[in-house]
């Protein structure tokens, strides 16, 4: 397949990132169709790209019916995630489907089933993973030159206290703001933690780069009022060989310094950012720095949708497979329970089964 033609469904503030990502990837990528509860906000991406005419329509069983397609670009609120990807893997298109992967580990569950039994090629829109320092990063612990990491932290945090003053249409056509329905826990999947934290959820994994067993987690809302559920996550993980992983995700404050990881290892430490990344053996005398400006980037969700075609196209391994979106999904949910329920929660070995209150926790006693 030469090209792999992609209808984008969801024309909002991601489905116009998608487009502008899979334009940059042309001819290996095209936008063929899009489609949107809302025509103008549709109409708004179709003009977008201007080089051609892209037919609308105004929900995905028809664009799959009228449309000439081989991929479906999956840009939706959470709580349609799940139709979605099993009406394109029915359909027999390759799914890209942006994060969270679902809400539920049942949802989960009748999605591998389908995956599997559909051989859908199927990659989470985990842009992230893209960024150039987490690449290099993984690219040095993988060598071994920082020994064995004892402690990973993955913080995806800014402060966000102006979601009111955005709850109105956001300029890209009619239709509703992101963050109307984000402030609806039913369609959200809870709040911060399985949205903005998602990403600081699968960087941790990638980090770790094994099986997570442990959860503790503590919750708050801090500070948007507007929100039905928590601002802010503090999630602890422990994985398979001891290694403990720290997760800080809020929208009620920023971190100085910008970093989005850190890691304490055997040998030396390393933190990285957008920009850098810094490593340093322990007891050397100065950390080695790599900085690029921030306009010499390769685009995260441009590197994404390459590598969507690479799987797509040469059947090259997804980086961010079913069992990786779903292994964050259940640390997620795990990551509520223990906060709801004050306790550890161990995860079982397959990533579609809940997490399980650890036995023998002792609640805390909240006055
Ligand atoms: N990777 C990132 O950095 C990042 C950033 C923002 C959002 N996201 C994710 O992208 C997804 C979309 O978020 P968003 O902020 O673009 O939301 P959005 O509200 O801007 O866009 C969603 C679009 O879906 C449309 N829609 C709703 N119901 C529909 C239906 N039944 N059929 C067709 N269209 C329908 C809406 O009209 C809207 O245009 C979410 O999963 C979100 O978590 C990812």
């Amino acid at each position: 397949m030469e090209t792999v033609r992609v209808g984008i469904v969801g024309a909002g503030w991601m489905g116009h990132a998608h487009a502008r990502a899979w334009q940059s990837n042309a001819p290996r990528g095209e936008v063929v169709a899009i489609a949107d509860v809302s025509p103008e906000r549709a109409r708004h991406l179709a003009a977008q790209i201007a080089d051609r005419a892209v037919p609308v329509f105004a929900d995905l069983g028809t664009m799959l019916a009228d449309a000439d397609l081989d991929a479906v670009d999956i840009c939706l609120p959470h709580h349609l995630h799940t139709d979605a990807i099993l009406t394109a893997a029915r359909a027999s298109k390759a799914v890209l489907c942006e994060k969270p992967l679902c809400t539920t580990l049942d949802d989960a569950a009748l999605i591998h089933k389908t995956l599997q039994e559909t051989g859908t090629p199927f990659m989470a829109a985990h842009n992230q993973l893209f960024q150039p320092s987490l690449v290099e990063a993984r690219r040095l612990l993988a060598a071994g030159i920082l020994g064995k990491p004892f402690v990973i932290r993955s913080i995806e945090a800014g402060q966000n206290r102006g979601f009111a003053a955005k709850a109105r249409p956001v300029e890209i056509g009619g239709g509703e703001s992101p963050w109307v329905w984000r402030a609806d826990p039913r369609r959200m999947g809870g709040g911060e933690v399985i949205d903005t934290g998602w990403h600081a959820t699968y960087r941790l994994l990638a980090l770790a780069g094994e099986r997570p067993v442990e959860v503790a987690a503590m919750m708050d809302r801090f500070a948007v009022t507007q929100l039905a559920a928590e601002d802010t996550g503090v999630i602890l993980v422990r994985f398979a060989s001891g290694v403990i992983g720290e997760i800080i995700t809020s929208w009620a404050f920023g971190m100085v310094g910008g970093w989005h990881f850190e890691v304490a290892a055997e040998h030396g430490s390393l933190a990285g950012g957008k920009t850098r990344l810094v490593h340093q053996l322990h007891s050397w005398p100065e950390p080695i720095e790599f900085a690029k400006l921030a306009d010499d980037l390769p685009h995260t969700f441009a590197s994404e949708v390459t590598h969507f075609l690479d799987v797509v196209q040469h059947g090259e391994p997804s980086q961010a497979s079913f069992e990786h979106a779903a292994r964050v999904l259940q640390v997620t949910l795990a990551a509520y329970t223990a906060a709801a329920e004050h306790c550890v929660v161990a995860l079982p070995e397959d990533p579609t089964s809940p997490g399980v209150p650890a036995a023998g926790t002792t609640p805390a006693e909240v006055s």
